[in-house]
């Protein structure tokens, strides 16, 4: 289905309004936050401004695109599941920094077309930075071009990773992964936002991230954003990226393809411990 340039901006303004408006409660309840409760697996944290953020996105999409469907983080799937149009929304992502006030956290609204991410909206409510970017409209931090960094080496490159939910109950944690490029490169962060990790690779900030265990909510805007900003987007082993995988490898481009082959061949944990072995791995 192809979609009108002034149809995907006139989305594209409707998405960071309803970004706008979330990001504002999100700083409201800030600094007086009553009601943090688990979800269900140990860690995973919902706070009231999760709900509330994600209340007046809703509400903005209600009203100007009834139609639509909507998968959001809280609410789960709204509407028509055949409509072409499906929002993709995490009204706080960075739940756990935001309810210890570690301000890296941002709202997330992406809007996939017949099942492909096309537009994105992350909004960094602290920083007061918003990323956007729809398919061939380019992608903007604050109304200015974003562009990927230049970084051709792995060994020179600033990574980020993240933690699953899920981390306790599974061996395929992660753990292994975020050693062995802990060691291979300058660095690997984790802030703790899945969509903040996308947008500091597509504005060059980062030079790369991987994670499994996602929702689409976490990834649809921030795909569009890093694709936009000249980022390549893939399965962990170079293949086409599959939203419903939870699994994502983002790069600048330059470095993918050394960051793909790492990721598949991951030494088993106990290396670290083993001086011999420990010497070669780099
Ligand atoms: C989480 C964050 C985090 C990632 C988790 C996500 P939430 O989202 O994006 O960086 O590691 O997998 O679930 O729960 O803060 O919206
Ligand atoms: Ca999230
Ligand atoms: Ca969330």
């Amino acid at each position: 289905m192809i979609v009108d340039p002034n149809q995907l901006q006139s989305f594209l303004d409707l998405a960071t309004e309803a970004a706008y408006v979330a990001g504002a409660v999100l700083q409201d309840y800030a600094d007086n936050l009553k009601q943090i409760q688990e979800k269900g697996r140990p860690g995973d944290l919902v706070t009231e401004a999760d709900k509330a953020a994600e209340a007046k996105i809703l509400d903005v999409l209600h009203r100007f695109v009834p139609d639509h469907a909507i998968l959001a983080e809280e609410s789960g799937q709204i509407g028509d599941r055949h409509n072409p149009f499906l929002w993709a929304i995490d009204p706080l992502d960075g739940t756990t920094n935001y309810a210890h006030r570690y301000p890296i956290s941002a709202v997330s609204i992406g809007l996939m077309i017949e099942g492909i991410p096309q537009l994105g909206v992350i909004y960094d409510p602290f920083r007061q930075e918003l990323f956007r970017a729809a398919s061939g409209l380019g992608a903007t931090c604050n109304q200015h071009p974003i562009q990927v960094s230049a970084t051709r080496e792995l060994e020179k490159s600033l990574l980020v990773t993240g933690f699953a939910y899920d981390r306790h109950q599974t061996v395929d944690n992660n753990y292994a992964e975020f050693c062995y490029l802990t060691h291979l490169t300058q660095g690997v962060r984790r802030s703790g936002s899945a969509s903040m990790d996308l947008a500091y690779v597509a504005c060059g900030r980062l030079d790369g991230y991987w994670e499994r265990g996602l929702s689409p909510w976490d990834v649809t805007a921030g795909v569009v954003i890093l694709q936009e900003a000249g980022g390549t987007v893939t399965a962990y082993d170079g293949s086409a990226f599959d939203l419903r995988s939870g699994r994502i490898l983002a790069t600048n481009g330059q470095i993918h393809a050394r960051l793909s082959q790492a990721l598949q061949n991951v030494p088993p944990i106990n290396v670290w411990a083993d001086g011999d072995r420990f010497s070669k791995l780099r």
